[in-house]
């Protein structure tokens, strides 16, 4: 009997979800979903709940209604530890690297199991990120901004991801760094499915197959990044992108 595909379809299925921070009730019934083979990128104004709603996927902001989905199971309840197991890796906008650490250190603290497939996993990084390797010995502090993004990337890679989370990789840094960014993204597609969080557009139309506009807690626009790049009124109104460019 053919299966109801409509869950399983998408990798990952957020269900109106719901998320307080203290008293604060911030995601406010948010709906999205990522496809299998794509690249998905949530986008919106400062404070908008984009890290909010990863936080809340990857469990360490549980939502207080609604149901998220991975691969077709329930996971809103399950502990971030529990997630990550699962296959869903994390980018944290902060980056959570150990700047006291060496760039080996903070390869290997970041491995759920060392076995012969992660390090594999761990040479694929390395060749896609060559200064992680000329670094291997120095303290992660001592990089630069893009080269601390390509070891918080790494560092998720490392690990059996079929889901990739990752929270404004272009923060804060240079446009060629972040041309470097995207095209290690465009690796890392082939290998795992990608939610982005982006507030530069550049950077979201270079690498985003599907798009969410999140705008107060709320997903309020949805669909082919194609079509957003063409969207003056919606680049306009939530992205404070006009067409001029500035
Ligand atoms: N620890 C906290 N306590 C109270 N409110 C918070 C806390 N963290 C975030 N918020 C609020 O939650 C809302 C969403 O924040 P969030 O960090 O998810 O936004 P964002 O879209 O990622 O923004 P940015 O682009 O600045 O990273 C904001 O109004 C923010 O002020
Ligand atoms: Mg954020």
């Amino acid at each position: 009997m053919e299966e109801e595909r409509s869950v399983n379809d998408a990798i990952l299925k957020v269900e109106k979800a719901h998320t307080f921070i203290g008293q604060h009730h911030i995601l406010q019934g948010i709906s999205f979903e990522s496809k299998a083979d794509a690249v998905t990128v949530l986008i919106g104004r400062n404070g908008a709940g984009k890290s909010t709603a990863l936080r809340t996927v990857i469990g360490l902001l549980p939502p207080s209604e609604g149901k998220i989905f991975f691969k077709g199971e329930e996971i809103q309840k399950k502990k971030p530890y529990e997630i990550a197991r699962m296959g869903i890796g994390f980018v944290p906008e902060n980056m959570g690297i150990f700047a006291g650490l060496t760039v080996e250190e903070n390869m290997r603290v970041a491995m759920l199991v060392e076995d012969e497939a992660t390090t594999q996993r761990l040479e694929r990084a390395l060749d896609m990120f060559a200064d992680l390797r000329k670094f291997w010995k120095g303290k992660a502090g001592n990089l630069s901004g893009g080269q601390k993004q390509m070891l918080a990337i790494a560092r998720a890679i490392v690990n059996d991801t079929s889901l990739l989370l990752i929270d404004e990789p272009s923060k804060g840094l240079a446009p060629i760094i972040v041309d470097a960014v995207i095209e290690a993204i465009n690796q890392i597609k082939d290998h795992s499915v990608v939610v982005l969080v982006e507030q530069n557009f550049y950077m979201a139309s270079s690498v985003g197959d599907y798009f969410y506009i999140m705008d107060d807690g709320m997903v309020v626009h949805g669909g082919i990044m194609e079509e957003l790049v063409h969207d003056e009124g919606l680049k306009s109104k939530y992205l404070g992108i006009s067409k001029t460019g500035d």
